[in-house]
């Protein structure tokens, strides 16, 4: 063999090892894919701990009150809502089954703000993540216009109900397709409008990319008051017909605490509202307080 065929052959011979070893893991990846493929059917299959009833009914028009009657409640333990395939490599907390709402009642009007202070662990979310049943009550009822959310179709209480959250979620996504998960339809003069009303328009004119910028996760990193001011924005375009507010302004500095307390404002007006917070500047326009 002359030396250009020498080396032509082991170009060539190379070139062939590496499909032959890929083909040698691949059984590797075939079964760990199936393994995957176990865990996400399980995480499928699962039941649900909140159903809807079968003849559940939308929430009736008009206003709406919220109203908490002789609610007890306890998070479902550890075992109860994780999945089997995972306790075997997880040590899973045996807490839980400890009663943290103890016979709450109140009851926000149609079109009242009430607000709700007390120190941090009171069980203060614990109600707010109750109203959208999250969690079904252990004990005594949660009513929207008066009927038992457990009587109500999933589908109307998420239209009903706008909340913002101490840490607003943001998609990793352009901020005029966060603004349109409240309202797809929604024309680009709206969207202008609530960033107005949410006092975040100068904002988002001054970015590069306006409304297509992206945010979230790893995009533009908006400020933790700017990101509330945003969630805000798509409550105001969602137009729910009750707000609850989480601690919205918690760990805000001032100049931005006045700016979302604007902002929440307008969310707030006519509309039956419960107002979370731990100190109680946020909540003196409220129209009672529990
Ligand atoms: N997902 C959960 N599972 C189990 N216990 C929880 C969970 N979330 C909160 N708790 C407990 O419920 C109590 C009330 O919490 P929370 O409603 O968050 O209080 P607050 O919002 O008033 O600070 C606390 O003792 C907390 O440890
Ligand atoms: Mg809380």
């Amino acid at each position: 063999m002359d030396p250009g065929a020498v080396v032509a052959l082991a170009l060539l011979l190379t070139r062939m090892y590496a499909p032959l070893t890929a083909l040698a893991t691949a059984r590797v990846e075939v079964m760990s894919a199936l393994v995957s493929f176990e865990r996400v059917f399980e995480v499928l299959d699962l039941e649900p701990l909140v159903a809807e009833k079968p003849d559940a009914r939308p929430v009736p028009a008009g206003p709406v009150s919220v109203e908490f009657d002789g609610a007890r409640f306890s998070y479902p333990s550890a075992d109860k809502v994780s999945l089997a395939s995972l306790e075997e490599v997880a040590n899973l907390d045996t807490r839980g089954g400890v009663e943290v709402l103890h016979d709450v009642s109140f009851r926000a009007e149609p079109g009242q703000t009430v607000a709700l202070v007390g120190s941090s662990g009171a069980g203060k979310s614990t109600i707010a993540q109750l109203v959208p049943r999250l969690y079904d009550v252990d004990g005594g009822a949660v009513r929207l216009a008066g009927v038992d959310v457990r009587d109500l179709t999933a589908g109307s209480i998420r239209e009903t109900l706008g909340m913002v959250t101490q840490d607003g979620h943001l998609f990793h996504d352009s901020i005029r397709s966060n603004l349109l998960l409240a309202r797809p339809e929604a024309a680009e003069e709206e969207l202008w409008d609530v960033l107005r009303r949410a006092r975040l328009d100068d904002l988002v004119a001054a970015l590069p990319d306006g409304l297509d910028t992206i945010v979230g996760e790893r995009g533009y990193r908006l400020s933790g008051g700017e990101r509330q001011r945003l969630t805000i924005a798509r409550l105001l375009l969602a137009q729910p017909r009750v707000v609850i507010l989480d601690e919205a302004t918690a760990h805000l500095d001032s100049t931005s605490e006045a700016a979302v307390q604007a902002a929440l404002g307008e969310a707030l007006h006519g509309r039956t509202a419960v107002v979370i917070a731990h100190r109680l500047s946020t909540v003196q326009t409220a129209d009672a307080s529990w």
